[in-house]
């Protein structure tokens, strides 16, 4: 394992050790509201802080974009945390989250972890060097068709500017896919994506942090990102699909129709 992604793993475990033993007494959380619907817990906070020691330890000269503590240092390398993705299902007792942490090179995706504490499922993925679920290599689903395609998705819930263009998406999906889930946690959602759970994934709105791991895995599992065009410019929208190989132009199909100026940016 290359040492970056073996420090991120150390790193994610430990924050995954703060997340589960607050897990056990959800009820004593102190919950604070950041901006409408956007909740953080102190838990988010110390996992971060954790993480972000380990890391800073081992690779002390490296930037840092985090979720709550935002950007720091500056550097070719930058490592980029969700410290708990996941939030809400977590305040309110639902067991899937995880803790995503990735490393950037000159804009390029280099090492990515996404731990799910309560399943105990480490992915990791290296550029170059393939995708992992517990040290069992991983590929995207062999499945070509949209009819055939069980897709995540998360919902707006936040901005609402776009909720429009993203029910019109949500029918035609509704109507051409096998099936449609929103589980609450997008590091999670594009993992699956790169394990095959999923055939496909979109969402609108996303932030750096929620994307920067699961793009990695998607990717060295055999499976295509995007914006909503099928571009990059993901990681500054926040719009992405994440889907098949086969699958994606359907996908990119079905979206298209929907969007707006704004969206098609
Ligand atoms: C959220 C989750 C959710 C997604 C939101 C994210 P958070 O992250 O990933 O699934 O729909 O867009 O903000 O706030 O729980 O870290
Ligand atoms: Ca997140
Ligand atoms: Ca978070």
């Amino acid at each position: 394992m290359h040492p970056t992604l073996t420090t991120a793993v150390k790193a994610a475990r430990r924050a995954g050790q703060i997340i589960t033993r607050a897990s056990q007494d959800v009820d004593l959380l102190k919950v604070s509201s950041k901006r409408q619907n956007d909740f953080v817990t102190e838990v988010d906070r110390a996992a971060e802080d954790a993480i972000i020691g380990i890391l800073r330890e081992a690779y002390p000269d490296h930037a840092i974009l985090a979720e709550e503590s935002g950007a720091s240092g500056e550097s070719e390398y930058r490592w980029i945390i969700d410290p708990l993705d996941g939030t809400t299902n977590f305040i309110h007792g639902m067991p899937h989250y995880a803790v995503s942490i990735a490393l950037e090179h000159r804009g390029q995706m280099q090492s990515a972890v996404v731990f799910d504490p309560v399943r105990n499922e480490m992915f990791t993925a290296s550029r170059g060097r393939g995708a992992f679920l517990n040290d069992r290599r991983i590929r995207v689903s062999r499945r070509a068709k949209l009819s055939e395609a069980l897709v995540g998705t998360g919902f707006p819930y936040r901005v609402f500017d776009h909720v429009d263009a993203y029910l019109g998406m949500l029918k035609d999906m509704m109507e051409k896919t096998s099936g449609l889930r929103r589980p609450g946690a997008a590091a999670l959602d594009l993992a699956y994506v790169a394990c095959g759970r999923f055939d496909a994934f979109f969402e609108i709105g996303l932030s750096p942090w929620d994307i920067a791991g699961g793009a990695l895995l998607v990717t060295e599992a055999g499976g295509l990102v995007g914006n909503l065009t099928g571009e990059t410019g993901y990681m500054e929208s926040g719009n992405m699909v994440a889907s098949t190989p086969r699958i994606f132009p359907v996908l990119l199909a079905t979206i298209e129709p929907h969007l707006t100026d704004a969206l098609r940016a």
